[in-house]
């Protein structure tokens, strides 16, 4: 076997210094977006700098320590974990007997909730096999990848119903192996939020396990709601909903790496729970995916929480809500251009019956504007917030520029895909 390629990087002979580690990494960044510049209309959470700074504060204080010997080691970690679950099950109006776990994200939060369906419907009332879980068309793809890791078929709806999910597709959708049903507030795609207490009756009829997918929407819907926008109740308050996931590392402000899933009877961790007893160090047990786990995304999500509360979240929610509808009525006074659906959180995504949407993302972006396209109908992504209130007018008028250019030679893109992670 050979293993000497030419070009192949060699494993460094020596060390470097901390001034020529930094010139290297700079230079591998040169050419990333900045994840909180006002061209940036990508994912971008940002609240201010003096937050930022308390991310790198907590975090760099932490840094060392592993979030899997918290019981043993780290009771600071077991405590803030404690207290993030608490303060999410107050903030999503959990039941007296509701428990959870904070985990690394929301593809693991969807993971777990689906391993702990299935272990408990294993457990109470065992199914034919393989067991199932419904879903509408715009759940999230970590259902799919969840369910393949865990051997459960998804049953997934054709299509939307102006841009929610289909409730009598999936009503037909459930048979006697469905253990589980999702609803998302909201989902990423079109991000309006489904009809979750419909969804939740649906599956309480027939004794299915509910799952809420609020990853994307749990730190900004109930701030937005308090502000007076018309959401519907999408939590624990919702009967027949069993379990919710919510991400710390979205509208949290918390740096990736932090998400809540939070169970209606914590008596149900017990599914949750991974365990292996025949090793000969001793017993493993972990209510997660991960082993190791860094404790930074935690304690920094534990810091943001804190150091916002209610009213500094409401604020923040208050000025990304102004930025979208500023933006949102610039974008339709635009002839040719619309906005899909009617999206709940922050992202929206820019549709047009006349012109070639992504022929219009190609002039922006080689304006220096860094979106990100969708499909079903051709559109882009725009993913307003702080960051963008100085940027709003600048964005409009290259906006407005664009669809003219594009309209007055007949432009179309040449490359018509629509990626949402590589
Ligand atoms: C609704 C929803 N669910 C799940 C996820 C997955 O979250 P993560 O990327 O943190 O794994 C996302 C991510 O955007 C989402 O929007």
């Amino acid at each position: 076997m050979t293993t000497d390629r030419p070009n192949r990087l060699r494993f460094p002979d020596r060390g470097s210094s901390r001034d020529e580690i930094r010139a290297a990494l700079a230079e591998r960044q040169a050419h990333d977006v900045a994840p909180h510049g006002e061209r940036n209309f990508r994912p971008n959470y940002y609240v201010d700098d003096e937050t930022l700074a308390l991310i790198d504060e907590v975090s760099a204080k932490v840094a060392e320590q592993n979030v899997l010997y918290a019981g043993s080691s780290y009771p600071s970690l077991k405590q803030i974990e404690a207290e993030l679950v608490e303060m999410g099950l107050d903030l999503f109006h959990a039941p007296v007997d509701a428990g959870g776990t904070v985990t690394t994200g929301g593809s693991e939060s969807n993971f777990l909730a689906l391993k702990t369906a299935r272990d408990r419907a294993a457990a109470m009332r065992p199914q034919p096999s393989p067991c199932e879980v419904v879903l509408a068309h715009t759940a999230h793809p970590s259902f799919e990848k969840a369910a393949h890791l865990l051997g459960v078929t998804t049953r997934r709806a054709t299509a939307s119903v102006d841009f929610h999910a289909d409730v009598a597709t999936m009503a037909g959708l459930i048979s006697p192996r469905t253990i589980m049903m999702v609803g998302s507030a909201p989902p990423a795609a079109y991000g309006q939020t489904d009809p979750i207490a419909e969804l939740a009756a649906l599956a309480a009829r027939h004794d299915i396990w509910f799952h809420v997918d609020s990853c994307m929407g749990g730190f900004f819907l109930p701030f937005a709601k308090a502000l007076g926008e018309p959401i519907p109740d999408f939590d624990f308050r919702v009967p027949g909903v069993w379990s919710l996931s919510a991400d710390l590392h979205k509208f949290g402000y918390a740096p990736k790496g932090a998400s809540l899933l939070l169970l209606a009877d914590r008596r149900n961790l017990a599914y949750q729970e991974y365990r292996f007893e025949d090793w000969p160090w001793g017993l493993y047990a972990t209510t997660g995916f991960a082993g190791s786990r860094p404790a930074a995304p935690i304690v920094a999500a534990w810091s943001v929480l804190r150091h916002l509360g209610r009213a500094g979240y409401e604020r923040v929610t208050a000025r990304t809500l102004a930025v979208k509808k500023r933006l949102i009525a610039g974008i339709r006074a635009i002839p040719g251009l619309d906005v899909v659906g009617r999206p709940d959180a922050a992202h929206f995504f820019v549709c047009s019956p006349e012109l070639d949407v992504y022929a219009i993302e190609e002039e922006l972006t080689r304006r220096g504007w860094a979106l990100a396209r969708a499909r079903l109908p051709d559109s882009f992504q725009v993913w307003p917030g702080v960051p963008h209130e100085t940027s709003a007018d600048a964005f409009l008028a290259d906006m407005a520029a664009a669809a003219a250019l594009v309209r007055a030679r007949g432009l179309r893109a040449e490359d018509r895909g629509a990626v949402y992670t590589r």
